[in-house]
């Protein structure tokens, strides 16, 4: 993997013009944050709270707030606009709107997930981006951890052969099937699906069908998936898991070899190697050149890499974006391809029973 020097915000020549809309929790915490390794000149920020735009354009330094975000992208005319809102009343997603409407402004786009809650609103953001020739990238924060990147890396070498199946955990519950119909009851599932969905198709590509079990103590659900390549896969959204426990698990298998990321910072490599000899053999130590290969990091020194904005992906997205437009290449990570398949899983879970098999990509 490419180890690259980060470079501080005042250290960038070319930089991008851009303005912000939202000035919630989450940006605060981890979207504005990143500005200061990005290519970017923060002009103006807005929110429908006028205070907190005020209060955040002082913290992060843009020249200018506002409260309407027509009148901000009218007035700034920025390169590019970074969205982190919220959810409509009915459950819809604000920034699909607040996206088109910047398309439109002739502004390229890097919106929070989710992108948006259907199949149909990613269909009309693809259709407006080409025909206003403007990049659409959502923040799929998972396929930019360190450790995600690594294990694809990983398995897409020769040695670890054809991944073969792929176990991952995310703590998520699932309404029951009648009430999932109403996309208020869903926020919950939109928002988070969002995150090991992303892994999955970076990971495995294209689910071709997939069943599901749902337990209705909690409403923890296991879900079976078979990819196009042929692999087969289980996500399992836990409910009911402590509070005190790290979230995640994700394991690939390939041919021989197999690789593990626990709490996303653990990683795992088990090489491909012999098991000792059964009945015979005292040891379980391999030879040091196939034993495993662990990665974890470390938490004294005050780097870049064990700073959550860096490990959690933050800045890796938000640089791609930026790399994209400075470059003229469209993003090949956060895309709306990727929005769409994570999407074609959300509709499966409202559209079909348990126990029934949904075909997602013939
Ligand atoms: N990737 C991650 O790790 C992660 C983590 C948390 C949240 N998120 C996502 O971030 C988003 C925001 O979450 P949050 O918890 O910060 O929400 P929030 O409610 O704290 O912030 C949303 C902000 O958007 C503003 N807003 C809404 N409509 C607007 C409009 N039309 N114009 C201007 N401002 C408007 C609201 O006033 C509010 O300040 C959600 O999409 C959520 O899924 C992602």
């Amino acid at each position: 993997m490419e180890q690259s020097q980060v470079k501080y915000n005042y250290e960038y020549e070319e930089k991008l013009k851009i303005c912000f809309i939202g000035a919630g929790g989450h940006s605060y915490r981890n979207v504005y944050p990143t500005f200061q390794y990005a290519p970017v000149d923060l002009a103006a920020i807005c929110d429908i709270d006028k205070d907190r735009a005020e209060a955040y354009a002082r913290q992060f330094g843009a020249r200018r707030a506002y409260t309407d975000h027509h009148e901000m992208l009218e007035k700034e005319r920025p390169d590019a606009v970074f969205i982190v809102t919220s959810y409509h009343p009915d459950g819809r997603v604000q920034a699909t709107d607040l996206a088109m409407d910047a398309l439109n402004a002739g502004v390229h786009v890097w919106m929070e997930k989710p992108t948006a809650s259907s199949i149909q609103e990613v269909q009309q953001l693809i259709e407006v981006s080409k025909k206003k020739n403007r990049y659409v990238m959502s923040g799929l924060k998972k396929v930019f951890f360190p450790t995600i990147e690594k294990v694809k890396e990983i398995i897409e070498s020769p040695e670890f052969g054809r991944a073969s199946s792929i176990y991952i955990r995310y703590p998520q519950a699932m309404p029951p099937f009648e009430q999932r119909s109403d996309l208020t009851k869903l926020k919950g599932l939109l928002d988070h699906i969002f995150h090991p969905a992303s892994i999955i198709y970076y990971l495995m590509g294209q689910i071709a069908q997939l069943s599901y079990e749902r337990e209705a103590m909690n409403g923890g659900t296991i879900t079976n998936m078979k990819f196009k390549s042929g692999a087969v896969g289980t996500l399992q959204l836990t409910a009911g898991m402590s509070g005190s426990s790290p979230l995640e698990r994700l394991e690939v298998i390939g041919e021989g070899a197999n690789v593990v990321v626990d709490n996303g910072v653990k990683l795992t490599y088990y090489r491909k190697t012999k098991r000792p000899s059964y009945g015979r053999s005292s040891s379980f130590l391999v030879d040091n050149e196939a034993a495993p290969l662990y990665w974890e990091p470390e938490f004294s020194l005050g780097q870049l890499y064990n700073k959550n904005i860096f490990y959690l992906g933050y800045v890796p997205e938000v640089l791609h974006f930026c790399e994209s437009i400075l470059s003229g290449k469209p993003p090949v990570k956060g895309t709306l391809t990727e929005s769409m398949e994570i999407l074609k899983l959300f509709e499966a879970y409202r559209n079909t029973p348990e126990s029934t098999i949904t075909v997602l990509n013939k």
